[in-house]
This record gives structure tokens, C-alpha cells and sequence, in this order.
């Protein structure tokens, strides 16, 4: 089968029109026609209805679309991925979520860099879970993120667990307090940010106004990190606000909206109006991952490893090393 039929078939159904095609392709009426007959002789199935105005597909040529459309995007980004391991790049294109970079993440790209002055390092927002679709595409080589992926194709390192801390609008009354306990927390309301993306089944549904001792079953079945942490210590935080990222749920607890738990490396942030305290909890940590494809590795990656683990020793983090 001729991929030059495939993807005039691809196209037309994509764009639902013979013109539009036409202006994309490059190619004439007759030639797309002429694509789109052979293949359609070539399976021995109508895809294209061609009674009807504007143009729609026959049911079987809706489900082919929907399989050539998955096999042109796989075929792409093969292309783009032989691509890079014949021709190793010169630029390392980074996926982090936002509350890495508030840490060292600039301090491990300059250090990458000096050891590598030839090479461009590109950064790229992007949520733990988009980050392994991101790599599978090409558009990153690595990713620093939160949250475990469990997929064959990614290659993950635990770097570290992060201690979280308190964040606390600077006129509340735990201020003072040098440890705090999660259920001295419970009473005030808790912005939440975190984009789990976890499975529906795992996530227990939560209305904010209504959370009580009997509206959880055990810690393990609550998705959402904080107030997962929270339940850990059988702390139910009363009510709780949801925003998209971390730096909008520190603007909310500068503004004296609520109360809320961050990984250490963001105490830094808007310290005019925030105050943050250490919890008691030891194990109140948030890991950092790094991933990337087992194949094909990125030419800089051993290199921004060994960064890393040397920015520990020097700092005295304690860390996981893999091998
Ligand atoms: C860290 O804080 O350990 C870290 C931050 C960004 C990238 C990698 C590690």
C-alpha cells in the first residue's frame, strides 16, 4: 500500500473537503481523486461518501480515518526519533513542572552547560503526566516531574524526596509556631494544585464544604497529594479550594485565602506575605523524578546526571543514586 494514497486519504478526510486539500497538498483534484480510488479498489471498501455535500465519510471510512490517523502520528514521531539518534542534537529540550524550577533546575542547566558549551538547552512547562506523551514525541528529551509514570518506553530515576513545608498567609495565627502538626492545618482552607491526572477509580470524590471523618475510606485511596498527606495523619482539612498551579496557589495564600503545603525549594517565593513553617512530619515529602525514552538516550544525559548528583554532594542533599 502506497503511503503518497494514505495520506491523500488522510488528508481530505481531516480537512472534510476536496478544496482544502487541494491548497494543502499541493496536489491537483484529479491526482487527490485518483489516490483516493486506488486505495479504496486497494481494500475493497468505500471511504469517502461522494452523494453527499460537504463531504463525509462512509462508517467504514470513519473508523480507517481514526486507525491512519494513530499509525500517521506513530510513523511521524519514529521519523523524528531516528532522526535524533542518527544525528545526535546539539539542543536538550527539557520538560519540568513549575515547582522544579523554583529549585535547583537553573543551577543544574548552567552547570550542564559549562560542560557542554555547545549545547542548547530549550525549557518546556509541562505537567508530570503530559511530560511522557511530550518524550514519546519527540518534543523533549527529558523531563523532571513528581509523579511516577508506569510505561515500558520511559527510562525514570527518583532523584530525591523534597520535604513539604507550610505556606501561611503572614497575619495567621500559626505563624509563631517553629513545627506544625497537619491537623493544626484541618481548620483552615487548604489550596490544592496539584494535576494528578490519576485514574477516577483511585481519586475519591470530594466536595469541599462536606469533608469529614466518614467521607474517606484510608489514605491510600485519595488521589489528590495534599489532602493525602492530610489523611495520613487522619487530618481532614474543612474546606478547600482548587487552582491550576502552584504559583497561583501561593498568590491565593499571599492574599490571605488559605493555607497551603509546598516543597521546601519554593520557601523563597513572595516572602513578603508568606510565611512558611516546617511540619513535623518526616514523611511529608514530594519526590523529584527524572525520565526520559530507554531509547534513544540523549547524548547529554550522563552528563546532566552526574550535574545533579554533584549539586547534592556539594549542598549535602540527601539523594537517591541509580546506576
Ligand atoms: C531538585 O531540586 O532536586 C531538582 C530540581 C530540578 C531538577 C532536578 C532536581
Amino acid at each position: 500500500m502506497q503511503l503518497k494514497r494514505l495520506k491523500a486519504f488522510h488528508t481530505i478526510a481531516q480537512l472534510k473537503s476536496f478544496s482544502d486539500a487541494i491548497a494543502v497538498t499541493e496536489l491537483s483534484q484529479p491526482t487527490l481523486s485518483r489516490l483516493v480510488k486506488q486505495l479504496e479498489e486497494e481494500i475493497g471498501v468505500e471511504l469517502i461518501d461522494r452523494y453527499h455535500r460537504p463531504l463525509q465519510l462512509t462508517p467504514a471510512g470513519l473508523f480507517f480515518y481514526g486507525k491512519v490517523d494513530a499509525i500517521l502520528k506513530e510513523l511521524d514521531s519514529t521519523i523524528t526519533l531516528t532522526q535524533k539518534m542518527a544525528h545526535p542534537p546539539d539542543t536538550l529540550n527539557i520538560g519540568f513542572v513549575p515547582s522544579v524550577l523554583y529549585g535547583l533546575l537553573p543551577t543544574i542547566i548552567s552547570k550542564t552547560k559549562q560542560r557542554l558549551p555547545n549545547l542548547d538547552v530549550h525549557l518546556k512547562d509541562i505537567s508530570s503526566f503530559k511530560q511522557v506523551n511530550a518524550l514519546k514525541a519527540g518534543e523533549i528529551d527529558v523531563g523532571f516531574g513528581r509523579f511516577a509514570h508506569y510505561d515500558a518506553s520511559i527510562k525514570q530515576l527518583l532523584l530525591r524526596h523534597e520535604r513539604y513545608v507550610a505556606a501561611l498567609p503572614n497575619t495567621h495565627p500559626l505563624i509563631n509556631s517553629v513545627d506544625i502538626h497537619l491537623s493544626e492545618l484541618q481548620d483552615y482552607r487548604v489550596i490544592l494544585y496539584h494535576q494528578t491526572h490519576l485514574p477516577a477509580s483511585n481519586i475519591k470524590s470530594m466536595n469541599s464544604q462536606s469533608i469529614n471523618n466518614e467521607n474517606f475510606d484510608s489514605p491510600a485511596l485519595i488521589g489528590e497529594p495534599l489532602l493525602h498527606l492530610f489523611a495520613k495523619q487522619s487530618a481532614w482539612p474543612h474546606q478547600t479550594t482548587t487552582v491550576s498551579d502552584v504559583q497561583v496557589a501561593l498568590g491565593l495564600v499571599a492574599a490571605g485565602e488559605g493555607i497551603t503545603l509546598v516543597p521546601d525549594s519554593l520557601k523563597s517565593v513572595r516572602t513578603e506575605q508568606i510565611i512558611y513553617r516546617k511540619l513535623v512530619h518526616e514523611d511529608a515529602t514530594s519526590p523529584i523524578y527524572l525520565c526520559a525514552l530507554n531509547n534513544p538516550i540523549h547524548p547529554a544525559f550522563d552528563i546532566l546526571l552526574e550535574v545533579i548528583y554533584e549539586i547534592y554532594e556539594d549542598r549535602g542533599i540527601t539523594y537517591r543514586r541509580s546506576s
